[in-house]
């Protein structure tokens, strides 16, 4: 018999495509086992606040399709503070709220880390981010809707930089990731792809972008937003002073990569991990974030999770080396 009675559910950090989906499962999940489901708006910030919404199955009804979060998010300073997290508890324990469901990235894993040690609360997440820098799941919540986002727009500049003869740097998402840029890169047929995971050495690319197939018309190099040669500007500039001939044009796609409704496979996952995490919780669980590995539920201690992915995968990087050319 499970001693959890009250669950509360928030997301936290940047939005991702399918939180809602994941916020859904977890609502759905507990009413289906009985327990009291509540909502914490804004993240940690509505725990301090006491900003808090009963849910029931109508309260998340028609939400799986929709992009961003009914829940709201926010990057909680004062959560950080030991001052913070006690008013959290306080507030929380106001409600009888015996666990947590927290849907988010590292900064939200490394929180709940905090407040398990200090209140000895059980909290479980849900890996909702993008960038799918997250260790212990081979998927996040958002990122394939993210990349098909990304492959949509750079398909559409290549048919323009095609018609025009012309060089596109488009800056992708990723600030210390270039898990968005690598597959984004792969999928678009990238001439070039620069990444915060390998040292982009600018001359040797200059010097492969003169000695480049001189039929290609169109040129896409894809830089992620965090890599060391800088952001597409910062590229553009030294392509152009070294090839002022070549007409080249900045893209930078920014938060449309965050928005927009979930693709099938983020739902799916979300509902699959909004599950497992409630059943986790009732089964005792704490401190671990949920994910999918080979096709499996899987589950990693939050401090594991956030341990920051810094190599890529060397399979795609040789596939960017032999098919760029
Ligand atoms: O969600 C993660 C992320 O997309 C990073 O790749 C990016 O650098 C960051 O969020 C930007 O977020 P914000 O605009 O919310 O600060």
């Amino acid at each position: 018999m499970s001693k959890i009675k009250n669950i509360g559910v928030f997301t936290s950090g940047g939005d991702s495509p399918g939180m809602n989906a994941a916020i859904r499962a977890v609502v759905r999940t507990g009413l289906y086992y009985d327990l009291k489901v509540t909502g914490i708006m804004r993240g940690y910030d509505g725990m301090i606040g006491g900003d808090f919404v009963p849910m029931e199955r109508k309260s998340v009804a028609n939400i799986i399709q929709r992009g961003g979060t009914i829940l709201k998010t926010a990057r909680s300073d004062e959560f950080r503070t030991k001052e913070g997290r006690k008013k959290a508890f306080e507030q929380i324990s106001k409600l009888n709220i015996d666990a947590l469901v927290a849907i988010g990235g590292d900064g939200t894993f490394t929180g709940a880390n905090y407040f398990i040690d200090e209140f000895n609360i059980p909290v479980m997440g849900l890996p909702g981010t993008i960038d799918n820098d997250l260790v212990g799941t081979d998927f996040t919540i958002g990122y394939d809707t993210a990349i098909n986002t990304v492959v949509t727009a750079v398909d559409k500049i290549r048919d323009t930089a095609e018609s025009h003869d012309r060089l596109f740097i488009v800056e992708v998402m990723g600030r210390d990731s270039g898990l968005i840029a690598l597959r984004t890169g792969i999928g678009v047929g990238a001439e070039f792809i620069l990444i915060p995971e390998t040292r982009t050495d600018l001359k040797a690319l200059l010097d492969r972008l003169g000695k480049g197939r001189k039929s290609k018309s169109s040129k896409i190099i894809l830089v992620a937003e965090g890599d060391d040669a800088g952001g597409a500007f910062e590229i553009a500039n030294a392509v152009k002073s070294k090839y002022p001939t070549i007409d080249t044009r900045v893209s930078i796609l920014g938060h449309i990569q965050r928005g927009g409704p979930p693709s099938c496979m983020d739902r799916v996952l979300a509902s699959r991990l909004g599950v497992a995490a409630v059943e986790a919780l009732m089964e005792g669980r704490k401190g671990e974030m949920v994910g999918v590995v080979n096709q499996k539920i899987h589950y990693t201690p939050f401090g594991n999770a956030i341990k920051h992915i810094s190599e890529a995968n060397p399979d795609l990087l040789k596939i960017v080396e032999i098919l760029s050319l």
